[in-house]
């Protein structure tokens, strides 16, 4: 809140400033930020990627009874930094993948860029995947985004997410204040500039119209060695529920260590953002999640696994799905949620 305040005060000691990526994986060190500072929130936080570093922006959205969701991620990364990408040398790809009631893939295409720019101006971002028709927009305060696909040609697509944040942004322990960890294991980090928002999907599809209003989420993900040579286990997830808006990972670095985080707002203010008692924890049906607040009992929550979105070589799965629950003892929810699960431990 004060650096907001700051900014309209002093308007003119702020600049947008913008950092072009080229459409190919660098040479040297890369320069990577795990402290957070004052502002610039939403940044990429490796402005050189090499072939052992790699960054991304997320976005999702979910309609409040699961049957739709809608994901765009736009990576500057090389496969042999994340495995997933499609090129050793490419590394601006987009990646657009939509589920509707008629079918829980009815859409999955990646493209690569020619070039990206992302301009930082206050704590939000904008970028522009140059070539692929996506970009997205984002205010100072992060109050609200928009990504924007214009790519009727290339992937036969258009239409705008627009998100109006209803959760405080916050890093994997902590809230939005300089000077914290940004990692939410050895050599992984992470910002969630939008835990959740209200969300507004219209897209036109080949000519077929897939429009729906519900949860959406943005955060982005960075790290300094591959990701596969960091992460052993990773279920990370969110959802809302009533008043409350959900995130939660808990997973182990590649040897075995376990770490986790949890946040859960209520009504736009932050309850809870901290790295323990966050269990997450495999049934039948789905995932448990729990998120032991302290004095103010045990929030619980039961995933199900209702649509499988996409999946790797068994080792990467995403899931969309009915989320019940609530702090234990007290009035229970129904909601939707979003869930992603890396297993590389075996
Ligand atoms: C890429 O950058 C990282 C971080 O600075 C560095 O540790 C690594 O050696 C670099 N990789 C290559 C292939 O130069
Ligand atoms: C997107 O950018 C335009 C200016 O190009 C601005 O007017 C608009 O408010 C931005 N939208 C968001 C969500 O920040
Ligand atoms: C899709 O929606 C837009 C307006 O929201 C409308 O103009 C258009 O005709 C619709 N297209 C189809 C194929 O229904
Ligand atoms: C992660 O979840 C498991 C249950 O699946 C739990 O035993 C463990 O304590 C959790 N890790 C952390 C760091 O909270």
């Amino acid at each position: 809140m004060i650096f907001s305040l700051l900014s309209f005060a002093l308007p003119t000691l702020i600049h947008a400033a913008t950092v072009t990526f080229p459409p190919t994986v660098g040479l040297g060190t890369s320069d990577v930020q795990y402290t957070s500072s004052a502002s610039s929130f939403d940044s990429l936080k490796i402005p050189n990627v090499n072939s052992t570093t790699y960054e991304w922006y997320y976005f999702d959205a979910i309609s409040d009874d699961g049957s739709y969701s809608v994901v765009a991620t736009f990576f500057v990364a090389p496969d042999t930094a994340f495995p997933f990408t499609g090129s050793p040398t490419m590394t601006l790809e987009v990646l657009l993948s939509i589920q509707t009631p008629d079918s829980d893939v009815f859409y999955l295409n990646g493209e690569f860029a020619t070039n990206a720019q992302v301009t930082t101006d206050g704590d939000g971002a904008s970028g522009v995947w140059e070539g692929t028709g996506l970009s997205f927009n984002g205010s100072s305060d992060m109050s609200s985004y928009e990504v924007v696909i214009n790519s009727a040609d290339l992937m036969g697509v258009t239409g705008t997410i627009s998100m109006q944040s209803i959760a405080p942004a916050h890093y994997p322990c902590t809230a939005n204040e300089a000077g914290v960890t940004m990692q939410l294991m050895p050599h992984v980090g992470w910002a969630n500039a939008i835990p959740d928002s209200q969300a507004t999907v219209q897209l036109e599809i080949n000519g077929q119209n897939v429009s729906f209003t519900g949860s959406g989420y943005h955060d982005m993900n960075w790290g300094d060695i591959p990701f596969t040579d960091a992460v052993g286990t990773w279920h990370w997830g969110h959802g809302r529920l009533g008043p409350y808006s959900l995130v939660w990972f808990n997973g182990t670095s590649q040897d075995g260590s376990p770490f986790a985080s949890g946040y859960i707002s209520m009504n736009g203010a932050i309850l809870a953002t901290q790295c323990s008692g966050v269990s997450v924890t495999a049934t039948s049906s789905g995932f448990d999640i729990e998120i032991d607040l302290a004095d103010e009992g045990v929030f619980q929550a039961q995933f199900s696994t209702d649509h499988e979105l996409l999946s790797f070589d068994g080792v990467y799965f995403r899931w969309s799905g009915s989320l019940v629950g609530g702090i234990s003892g007290d009035e229970q929810y129904t909601g939707s949620a979003m869930f992603d699960e890396f297993d590389f431990s075996s």
